[in-house]
């Protein structure tokens, strides 16, 4: 079987395509290199640069043979989603369709799809099943949404097999090559501001929770990798049509992570405090017994070695290309893109 990672140039395809290699399975990548860096993807790994266009993604299933895909392209930020919602819906839905439909032509039949737990916006409840009722705050937790339906709709219609991973706030790197550098979430910006002198800043501090807050459940890119090794497996053998969390099932605050930031850098680490965000929930926490039974996955890195992975690719002695790649550029519309 041979498996085309989209969007596996990124932080967790880059991740994704080094666990499925390192279990000897056959891979190709598709990706625009927006966000995405060339040198992660390793060099006997065959790369076509190029966003979701039918017909390339089309002659790409065909001329390699490929027997399932897993899409992690997507454009990724809530607050630039609401700024450009068209932008959002053009490049994850429509290139979700494309990609579907390129799929139904050719007969490729599996998918593995990238999904996020935007997908329950503010929940009313701290933890989150796969049951609690869908509700994005905003468009990029829409896209992810409208995405899942497209597979369950192509599932029914076209006998598409297909899993998608809700994933909560993935973190820390396994290879600094791959890491997180230009992300929005907690990690990628507490390490900015260290590294430049400046205080981490803490969106909130009057959430109801343990000190006042906001509580995540982060979960190391590894473990992630592997979930997408135990789904693609389970792709491979059963006919599926599923949703799992991935996260570890608990959650840490923004002023435990500094603390453990503090404990692995050994840096004071200043704080500055700023108004919490309309709409942002005090605690959010995966429910991950649905994976673990049905997949055998669960998380086992945990906090420390979160912290401590995304700090051996942030210290000051570790700038490598793909951070002095990703400091030149910035994502955006309007953005060429090329085949190759
Ligand atoms: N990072 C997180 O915490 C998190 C949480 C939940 C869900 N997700 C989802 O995981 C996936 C991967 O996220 P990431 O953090 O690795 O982001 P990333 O930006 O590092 O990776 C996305 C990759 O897809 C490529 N890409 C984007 N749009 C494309 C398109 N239209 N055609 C071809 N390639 C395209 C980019 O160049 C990049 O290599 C995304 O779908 C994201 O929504 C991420």
């Amino acid at each position: 079987m041979t498996w085309l990672v989209v969007g596996g140039a990124g932080y967790i395809g880059s991740h994704v395509v080094r666990r499925l290699r390192a279990e000897g399975r056959h891979l190709v990548v598709l990706d625009d290199l927006s966000t995405g860096v060339r040198e992660r993807v390793p060099a006997d790994v065959p790369l076509v640069v190029s966003g979701l266009d039918r017909a390339v993604v089309t002659d790409t299933l065909r001329r390699y043979r490929i027997t399932g895909v897993v899409n992690l392209a997507a454009r990724k930020s809530a607050p630039e989603s609401v700024a450009l919602p068209l932008w959002y819906y053009e490049q994850n839905v429509e290139g979700m369709r494309s990609l579907l439909q390129a799929m139904v032509d050719v007969g490729v039949t599996r998918m593995l799809l990238s999904s996020s737990a935007a997908v329950y916006g503010s929940p009313p409840c701290t933890r989150v099943t796969e049951q609690t009722p869908t509700a994005p705050i905003n468009p990029y937790g829409e896209t992810k949404l409208m995405c899942e339906w497209m597979l369950r709709a192509c599932g029914a219609a076209h006998d598409v097999s297909w899993i998608a991973l809700r994933y909560f706030n993935i973190v820390g790197t396994a290879d600094p090559v791959c890491s997180d550098t230009g992300g929005e979430s907690l990690f990628p910006r507490v390490f900015q501001r260290l590294t430049t002198g400046r205080p981490a800043v803490v969106t909130g501090v009057d959430f109801p929770t343990r000190d006042g807050t906001g509580v995540r459940d982060y979960v190391h890119v590894a473990d992630v990798a592997d979930a997408h090794a135990a789904a693609v497996a389970r792709l491979e053998s059963d006919r599926c049509a599923d949703v799992y969390n991935v996260g570890t099932g608990s959650g840490y605050s923004v002023l435990e992570v500094l603390a453990a930031v503090r404990e692995v850098t050994g840096l004071p680490v200043e704080v500055e405090v700023v108004p919490s965000r309309p709409g942002d929930p005090p605690e959010v926490v995966a429910a991950v017994d649905k994976i673990g039974t049905e997949m055998s996955w669960w998380a086992r890195n945990g906090l420390h070695d979160m912290v401590a992975s995304t700090w051996q690719a942030w210290r000051p002695s570790a700038l490598t290309p793909t951070r002095a790649v990703r400091r030149r550029r910035a994502p955006g519309p309007g953005r060429r893109q090329r085949v190759r």
